[in-house]
Parts: C-alpha cells; structure tokens; sequence
C-alpha cells in the first residue's frame, strides 16, 4: 500500500513499527465523516478554482460510489493495509477515478482532516446519546408514575433517614440524567465550529471560503485559530466527561438497587431478564445487570483521565499521541451506551414490593423528625424538640417498638405539650402517609408534589420527541 507522505523516504516502514502505527480499526469508524468532509473539501476546492468542476464532479462520484460500497460491506476495512482512514478512502477513490483524487489533498492536512472527523462523529454520537438518556428518563418517569404516592424508606449513610415516595426517587435519577443530557448539549454548542481549512497547522493557503465550508458541514461557523484547531481535543475531553457523568449517575443508581434487591432489604425484585443465577448455589439470584453497570463505569473514567493525561504535554500544534484519542473515546461512548440500553431494561422491568417498602418506610424511627416538628408547631423550639424526640425513641428502643407503637401513659408522661392528643390521633400523625404529605413544598416528596413533577416530566419529555422528530 503506497503511502501519503513517501516522497523524502528512501527506506520503508519496519513491518512491526507499521502496524504499531496504524489507526485504521479504530478510525474507520469515521469513515462516513471523513467522506462528507472529503465532499466538502472538493466542493470548497471547487469554489477556489482549485478543481474545475469535471474533476469536483469526480472526486463527489467517486466518494458517493465508495459511500454506498461501505454501507453494503462495514466489513472492507479489515483487508486492507491503509494506515488510517483518511489514506484509505482517498486511496479507494484514486483506484476508483484515477488522476483527480491526486488533487483533492491539496491545502489540506490529515490533521485538520481528523479534527474535522472527529467532530462530525461526536455530534453524530452525541445525538444518539441523548436519545439513550431520555429513553431511561422515560423509564424512570413511567415507573415513578404509578408509585408516586408510595412510601419507602429513604437513607442518609445508608442508615434509615425519612420516608420518601418511590416516585420521588426514581425522578431523582432523571434529574441527573436531565443535566447529563444538557451537559452534553453544552459540549457539542462548543465544539460547532469546523477545523477544515487549518491545513496541518498554519492554514491553508487556497482561497477557500471556510465559513462556506462549515456551514456546508453543519457546523455553526469555522474555527479561528489554526495551531488551535488541529491541536485541541478539549472536546474530546468534555464528551469523556459527559460520558462520565452519566455513568456514575447510572453506578449511584445500581448501588441503590443493588441494596434495595438484596435480601437484607428486599424493597425491589428485578426481573429474571437481567439477572443471573449462581453455578453453584441453587437459590440465588444476582443482579448481575447493576453490578456490571456499576463496574463498567470504571473504564469510562479511566478514559476521562487518560483523554487529560495524554493531551496534558503536548507542545503545539498536531502530535501523533493525538492518535491515541479515538479509542478512549470510542470506548467511553459505546460503554455508556450500552449502559443506558440495559439500564433502561433494568428499569421498566423491576418490581417494587409496594407493601414491603411500606412498612419498612417508617421503622427504625424514621418518622422522629416529625414527632420534633409536631412540638415545633406547639411552641416548643426546634432544639429542645429535638432533645425531647430523642428521648422518646430512646424510651421505643427500650420498649422494642416504634415511636407509633408506644402505649398513650409512656408518650404522655414525656411530651406535656401533647396531653390532649389520643392514641388515634398520636398513630396518625406518625404514620407514613402523614409524612410524606407535609413534604409538599417545591422539590419535597410529597405524593402531591411527585404527581406535579411527573406531568412536568411528560410534557418535558414529550416536548422532546417533537423536536427531535423536526
Ligand atoms: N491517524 C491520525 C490521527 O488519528 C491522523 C492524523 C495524522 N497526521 C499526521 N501528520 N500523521 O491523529
């Protein structure tokens, strides 16, 4: 295979030394960018009278023709010995069309070229991403929609906290996914802006129109700095964060389910389809499908850190190292995928035991805040409530029962302020679903609250499909 650069060498590659030095199984992924950019260059060459228009008309034809030969065989890559992309789709079209695929190379570098790419294909990813996390918000949203008046227990330190509704929190996780998904909108606003044109890194020296060349490309406008444009991969950097973010969003997530399905707790069944059995142990069931989500998240920030490690040296403009980007991203991405596609499995297919987290929402004294609250209401100062609340749970602990549990002479006895309140009314205002109710402020679990916040979500959500149909 001839290479792109041959000319000033006298010796060839050492064969080892070769493929250490090819990209082509990792880049060609980008292949459908680099043939829009290769398009666009020739057009923009076209408009520089670079090209006329018999040879443009070539280069188009001939690209189109290697475009639809590569959607019908994804497979072509792996017999060839191309370097990297670029030197494989302007090597097909030089067999193809013969003399004019000599000029499309000119004023442009392979290091504007893969900057170009590279954005072209994060905009594409960053698209079917998006549709990735809502797709789990919607999970989320329609599980949330049924529980939304349901209690459960809700932790601090993993230790019994308070009641909140399960609907509460599952729309706690489409909050994080919802910044995820804005995360990466801000990343591709930043990274709109089209390379092509820097040539390898001074410029080129064609009068080629790059605004024109960007918007042809999609881009919002053209870069403005050459050294800039083929040397920075902060992008890749903020996609790799972005990718980060959600995969420790989705590993908080299994580390909650992994507890809530575990026996210990049993607040939650998955189902059969994304859990596993034990080789040896007959009656187990594990819920492989959280833990790998858990455990996937570690390469994606593994990618994160080597992205910044790998760029953080780098003397301007173009390095080779800049190779090394596409896999860790490439990697990143498809993980993350992968992860909202069985996370979204995950959720539409559990089974919160509603009866069980019912009665667990409250044990263990999760409802002592309320009893101090209900002092605060009769004058008595948040502190001194506090102390006197505690002394009650202490007197249940004693007991072995809960707060609301407490025989009327044991709760009288301590809490004065309360002497005209019966047994009824003491169990009532303890309850879950007392509790919960006074949540009812903006951002509260309230089942009132919840219900507010699930049409909000709809109409979010289906405000989204409308625009990413249009
Ligand atoms: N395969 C290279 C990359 O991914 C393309 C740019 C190569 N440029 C060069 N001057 N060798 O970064």
């Amino acid at each position: 295979m001839s290479k792109l650069w041959g000319g000033r060498f006298t010796g060839g590659l050492d064969p080892r030394f070769e493929s250490f030095n090819r990209s082509l199984a990792v880049d060609s992924r980008m292949w459908r960018e680099d043939i829009r950019g290769s398009i666009a260059w020739a057009k923009a060459l076209l408009a520089a009278q670079v090209l006329d228009s018999a040879e443009e008309r070539a280069i188009r034809e001939g690209l189109e023709r290697l475009a639809a030969r590569l959607e019908e065989q994804p497979g072509a890559f792996s017999a060839s010995q191309a370097e990297d992309v670029h030197s494989y789709v302007e090597g097909e079209l030089k067999s193809d069309i013969g003399e004019p695929a000599r000029k499309l190379h000119t004023g442009r570098s392979r290091n504007d070229q893969v900057a170009t790419d590279l954005r072209l294909y994060l905009k594409r990813r960053a698209a079917a991403l998006e549709e990735r996390l809502v797709d789990l918000q919607r999970a989320l949203v329609e599980l949330a929609e049924p529980h939304a008046a349901d209690p459960m227990p809700g932790f601090t330190h993993l230790q019994r906290a308070q009641p909140v509704t399960i609907g509460h929190h599952l729309l706690a996780y489409a909050e994080m996914l919802e910044r995820d998904r804005t995360r990466i909108q801000d990343a591709v606003a930043r990274m709109d802006r089209c390379p092509l044109g820097s040539g390898a890194l001074a410029g080129t020296a064609f009068p080629v129109d790059r605004e024109a060349l960007a918007r042809d490309l999609g881009f919002a406008g053209a870069t403005s700095n050459s050294l800039d444009s083929v040397a920075s991969r902060d992008h890749a950097s903020e996609i790799a964060f972005a990718c980060s973010t959600v995969a420790v969003h989705l590993s908080r997530l299994s580390e909650d389910w992994i507890f809530f399905a575990s026996q210990e707790s049993r607040l939650l069944e998955l189902s059969d389809a994304v859990a596993t059995g034990s080789s040896l142990m007959p009656q187990k069931k594990n819920p492989d499908s959280l833990e790998l989500l858990r455990g996937k998240t570690a390469r994606v920030l593994g990618a994160l850190q080597s992205l910044l490690v790998l760029q953080k040296g780098l003397p301007l403009a173009y390095d080779k190292d800049l190779q090394e980007d596409k896999e860790l991203l490439f990697d990143a991405l498809d993980t993350v995928e992968g992860c909202l596609e069985v996370a979204a499995i995950t959720v539409r297919s559990a089974r919160f035991d509603t009866q069980r987290c019912r009665a667990e929402s409250t044990r263990g004294y999760a409802n002592a805040t309320d009893l101090a609250d209900w002092l605060v209401r009769r004058g008595i100062p948040f502190r001194d409530a506090h102390e006197r609340a505690g002394a009650v749970v202490r007197t249940a602990l004693e007991a072995r029962c809960e707060i609301e549990e407490l025989p009327a002479p044991a709760w009288r006895a301590q809490l004065p302020e309360l002497a005209d309140v019966t047994q009824e009314q003491w169990r009532a205002e303890l309850c879950a679903d007392a509790v919960l109710e006074r949540r009812n402020q903006v951002g509260g679990t309230s089942p009132s609250r919840v219900r507010t916040e699930i049409l909000e979500w709809k109409r979010r959500l289906e405000a989204w499909k409308t625009a990413s149909r249009a």
